[in-house]
């Protein structure tokens, strides 16, 4: 068992168009599906095969809106900010004022999410524990927020997936055929898996139970992906015991 951290979040909303200005409301219910699908409280937690229903976790990681700046003003943990940048990549401009994007807050005591029209047809993408704090935190397609235009992408699960991989989660393929993704409850499927699979779907001598395909750093729909795993969640609570990368959220 791990006690509960909750993480202070800090958006930037960097937009050109009134579309990518998404409004606090749509920010605030980002923040309800990470508190969810990290709590096993997702209402698709339901559909979790039964094989594998033993094995989601209720991570104890939660997140909550920043109610103060880096220097202690006041603030509800939402910047929107006006750019002339039309279209972003993953060279991490958004991440830098002088590149038209927002520079990171102190990112030992903040997790900071860009949300901006990312090109090339990018949804999302994280930095691991350990690399440059100016760069650190995860960045999101603005479309990709709960109620947004990114279908079947477009329920809020990119950052669930982002997040994982902010804390130290591989792609559960192991980004190789039947990789290693250093979760040993999760079973070694032979590659990424999209849209909508059928339970079970057996790969690298996977059976009878096959790829965990609903899990949330697989690449399936969102509305197909619904749990961590609780080798996964020890894997992520492991960033916050003493001598943890993430110890000071
Ligand atoms: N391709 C991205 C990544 O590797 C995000 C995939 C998100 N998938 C989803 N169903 N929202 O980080
Ligand atoms: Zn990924
Ligand atoms: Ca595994």
């Amino acid at each position: 068992t791990t006690a509960a951290v909750t993480i202070p979040v800090v958006v930037h909303v960097l937009y050109r168009t009134s579309t990518e200005n998404v409004s606090d409301a749509q920010v605030q219910a980002q923040i309800d599906v990470l508190n969810q699908d990290f709590a096993k409280t997702n209402t698709d937690a339901s559909l979790i095969p039964a094989a594998f229903a033993g094995l989601a976790a209720n991570t104890n990681v939660q997140f909550a809106l920043a109610k103060r700046t880096p220097t202690g003003g006041a603030t509800n943990g939402i910047i929107h900010k006006v750019t002339k940048v039309t279209s972003w990549s993953s060279n991490d401009a958004v991440k830098n004022s002088k590149r038209g994007g927002d520079d990171a807050w102190d990112a030992t005591k903040y997790l900071n999410i860009w949300v901006c029209n990312l090109g090339q047809g990018l949804l999302g993408y994280a930095q691991f524990p350990g690399g440059s704090t100016t760069t650190d935190g995860v960045v999101v397609l603005y479309s990709s927020l709960p109620g947004g235009s990114a279908a079947p992408y477009n329920k809020g699960r990119t950052a669930t997936h982002e997040v994982g991989h902010y804390l130290n989660l591989r792609h559960i393929w192991g980004d190789a055929s039947c990789g290693n993704d250093l979760v040993s409850d999760t079973p070694t499927q032979q590659t990424s898996n999209y849209g909508c699979p059928t339970f079970p779907k057996v790969t690298c001598s996977n059976g009878p139970n096959g790829d965990m395909f609903m899990n949330y750093m697989d690449y399936t729909d969102d509305a197909c992906m619904y749990m961590f795993s609780n080798g996964q969640s020890s894997r992520m609570n492991a960033l916050f015991a003493t001598g943890g990368a993430r110890v000071g959220l």
